[in-house]
């Protein structure tokens, strides 16, 4: 059976005292839940997010990483520094990742890489933008970052893939795509896979859900059948709208 997941993406919020705080809150609801929790502070707070985190249900997570092993890259994390502090799962390809950042799906496919070659596992974030929604073309630009930054990799590769669609124009915006427009979407996703490695590889991915989810609407979205968890920006700062989400299975 496909997991449930549901990540908190913090972004660039929450100081080290803030963080510590807002685990604390987390720590006192996390033994309810029947999705994985995931949480994804900023860089410099995961350590301590690990060792407070270390004997709780919660995986803490990055947001991101570079996919040189090591070098000159001034101001990069690299996977190595990720898993010396406890951390097994990157977010890669966000979409604030590839507008602000210009990470595109080439360079991605080689973070992608790299964090396999790690033995981590990858949380992979794609999805359209407003524009490609209102000329129909979302399925075409969905369809090619997958292909793009994944279809290199064996069908075994995807043990340690979890994807992540987010509509750019649902992120941040409070619209959300209705949970007909997010089935539709996974469903598709599913059937892209499918046609590449076969249905059991697809049918055993984790496609969560991401853009303005909120305690309002989880519960509708995640019941669609291919939507099998989320990834929270916003509602993830307060401990108990994220736990009414991840309550939502
Ligand atoms: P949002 O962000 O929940 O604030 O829309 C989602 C995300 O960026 O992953």
């Amino acid at each position: 059976m496909r997991k449930h997941i549901v990540a908190g993406n913090w972004k660039m919020n929450n100081d080290l005292a803030m963080t510590q705080s807002l685990i604390t809150e987390l720590k006192k609801q996390s033994q309810t839940s029947n999705a994985e929790v995931m949480i994804a502070p900023t860089f410099t707070n995961l350590w301590s997010a690990f060792e407070t985190l270390k004997n709780s249900k919660i995986e803490v997570i990055a947001q991101n990483m570079h996919f040189a092993e090591s070098g000159a890259y001034t101001g990069e994390i690299s996977a190595e520094m990720l898993k010396s502090v406890g951390v097994q799962t990157v977010i890669l390809g966000h979409s604030e990742r590839r507008a602000y950042f210009n990470e595109t799906d080439e360079l991605l496919a080689k973070k992608v890489d790299t964090a396999l070659n790690n033995k981590m596992r990858v949380i992979f974030c794609f999805g359209e933008e407003l524009v490609d929604r209102k000329s129909g073309n979302h399925e075409t630009i969905v369809e090619n970052q997958i292909k793009k930054a994944l279809f290199h990799l064996e069908a075994d590769n995807f043990k340690n893939i979890v994807l992540a669609y987010e509509p750019v124009w649902a992120i941040g915006t409070g619209e959300t795509a209705s949970p007909e427009q997010a089935q539709d979407m996974h469903g598709f996703i599913r059937k892209t896979l499918a046609k590449k490695y076969g249905q059991e590889t697809a049918n055993s991915v984790s496609i969560l859900y991401g853009g303005s989810v909120k305690p309002t609407n989880a519960k509708e979205i995640f019941s669609k059948p291919d939507v099998d968890g989320g990834l929270i920006g916003g509602a993830a700062l307060k401990a108990d709208d994220f736990y009414a989400i991840v309550n939502a299975f």
